[in-house]
């Protein structure tokens, strides 16, 4: 439920023990509003217990004392009255407040703005663990929160329903913000402000660090608040994307992950456009350990072997998807046309594959029937960049699923081995193995190839800038 604060500034009476734990406005006002030492010692009467209580409500709420000021309304960050259907429309993330939508971008919320009747976004959100207990609000900025500290430039406030440690997931999270930087003339954040589900995050995998680090010029700086004090904090100017690439269309996708691929490989030191001369066929088979990891390993490298073997100029490259610093898995892609490889987050990185290159994608037993959409976020990535995704194999030997409830079933099957079968590998790998060498060896390829290879990258270093 809405917490509603008034802005308090007329003198009270004394208050009584009663008042202190049964009124909203009297706790809030009792520390709001100066207080005598005699009215200190009123304090002593009280139970520490509610004393604690008092404090906690006052590290959420605050309002400053001004006679003409509208009240400022704390809300809940994580609305739980849209539980059920915690993505949908306005989510359950900041629920009171509607998404700008322009045509062909993720939906967002900019502070301030025409939408935010040029309000300011004021946020009391340092818990990690409950989004219900974190608060935002909207405060003119010549009133802000009392307490209230105002944090300058703009930042970029993320909210994932996902996770920002997995690198689909975190990318997923990370690409609307890049659409921004690259259709704002190049703005780049003072402060990322990440939470999961209303709570907050101080942390990414360093895959994505990198990556924005690789677009953007500089590491990003993850706000923890630790500076900010114990009072809300406001933003001077804050960008808010809380449904991932939400409503973003396939124009902006393709311009993002071009200037996603084309800084990675530049700040990886290596030339966009990649080594290896025409007609050479590069293939990386990228191997899993573990989850996911293919049963009979040395079966599937014989088929790659012997099907590149067949065709001139085909090189094979087997790597493994530990251990890869991102500029090493930069590198790996930038010199692939065929990358074949289980489902799994490594296959996040194909988007760094020249565009029109190659995916083959490999599935445990169980994935087709009882994955559901999941299964799919890897053709999006490809078609998002450009990438052609050459189909999956799905293996169909496997112990049966030993529950009755299906639910039980995914996890399951979900991290199982993937066995394979030598002669429609062999016919899979055949027909994309020579489907790219025909291609390299058009002037389509080498006139993309020769383009790439002198244009800079969108929001290259001398154009960045902060607002
Ligand atoms: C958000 O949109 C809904 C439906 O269009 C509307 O009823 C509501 O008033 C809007 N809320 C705000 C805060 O603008
Ligand atoms: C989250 O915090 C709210 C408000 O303090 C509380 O009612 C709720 O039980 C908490 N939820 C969990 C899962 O701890
Ligand atoms: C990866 O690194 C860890 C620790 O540095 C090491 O124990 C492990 O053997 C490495 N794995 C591979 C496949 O190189
Ligand atoms: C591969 O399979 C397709 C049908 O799936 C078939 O038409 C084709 O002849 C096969 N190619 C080889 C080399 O076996
Ligand atoms: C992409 O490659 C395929 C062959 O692999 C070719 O038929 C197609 O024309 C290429 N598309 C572009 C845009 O170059």
């Amino acid at each position: 439920m809405p917490i509603k604060i008034e802005n308090i500034n007329k003198p009270r009476s004394e208050p009584n023990m009663d008042d202190y734990c049964s009124t909203r406005r009297k706790k809030f006002s009792l520390f709001s509003s100066s207080h005598s030492t005699s009215r200190f010692s009123v304090y002593g009467l009280i139970s520490s217990a509610c004393i604690l209580t008092l404090f906690q409500i006052h590290m959420l709420l605050f309002s400053r004392r001004q006679p003409n000021a509208s009240p400022i309304t704390f809300l809940p960050l994580k609305d739980l009255r849209f539980a059920a259907t915690p993505m949908d429309g306005s989510t359950w993330f900041m629920s009171a407040l509607n998404d700008t939508h322009e045509a062909g971008e993720a939906e967002h919320l900019l502070f301030p703005s025409y939408a935010s009747h040029h309000k300011l976004l004021c946020l009391a959100g340092r818990d990690r663990s409950n989004g219900t207990r974190n608060s935002y609000a909207l405060a003119p900025r010549g009133s802000l929160p009392e307490g209230a500290k105002l944090l300058k430039g703009i930042s970029f406030v993320s909210d994932s329903y996902y996770d920002y440690e997995n690198l689909w997931h975190g990318l997923s999270a990370v690409v609307p913000f890049m659409a921004w930087h690259g259709r704002k003339r190049c703005e780049k954040p003072e402060r990322w402000v990440l939470y999961h589900r209303g709570e907050l995050r101080v942390q990414m995998s360093p895959w994505v660090s990198s990556l924005i680090e690789a677009v953007l010029g500089e590491e990003p700086r993850i706000e923890d608040y630790a500076e900010a004090g114990d009072g809300p904090y406001c933003f001077e100017k804050a960008v808010v994307f809380r449904h991932n690439e939400g409503e973003m269309k396939g124009k902006r996708k393709e311009m993002v992950y071009e200037m996603m691929r084309c800084k990675s490989r530049v700040s990886c030191g290596l030339l966009n456009g990649g080594e290896g001369g025409e007609g050479v066929v590069r293939v990386t088979l990228l191997l899993r350990t573990g989850a996911r990891s293919f049963k009979d390993e040395k079966g599937v490298l014989n088929v790659f072997h012997s099907e590149c073997r067949k065709v001139d100029r085909c090189r094979l490259t087997v790597a493994r998807s530990d251990n890869l610093t991102f500029c090493d898995q930069v590198k790996l892609m930038t010199e692939t046309d065929i990358l074949a490889s289980p489902h799994g987050a490594q296959l996040t990185n194909m988007f760094l594959m020249d565009r029109n290159s190659s995916v083959m994608e490999f599935f445990p037993k169980g994935w087709k029937q009882l994955a559901g959409a999941g299964q799919f976020v890897f053709r999006w990535i490809a078609i998002a960049a450009g990438i052609r995704h050459q189909g999956a194999w799905h293996d169909p030997v496997g112990d049966p699923c030993p529950y009755a409830d299906n639910s039980r079933c995914f996890p399951f099957y979900k991290n199982g081995r993937i066995g394979h079968d030598d002669a429609y590998l062999t016919n899979w790998t055949s027909r994309v193995i020579r489907e790219t060498r025909d291609y390299k060896l058009t002037d389509g390829y080498r006139t993309t190839r020769r383009r790439l290879r002198t244009e800079t990258c969108l929001c290259s270093a001398k154009e960045g800038r902060r607002s």
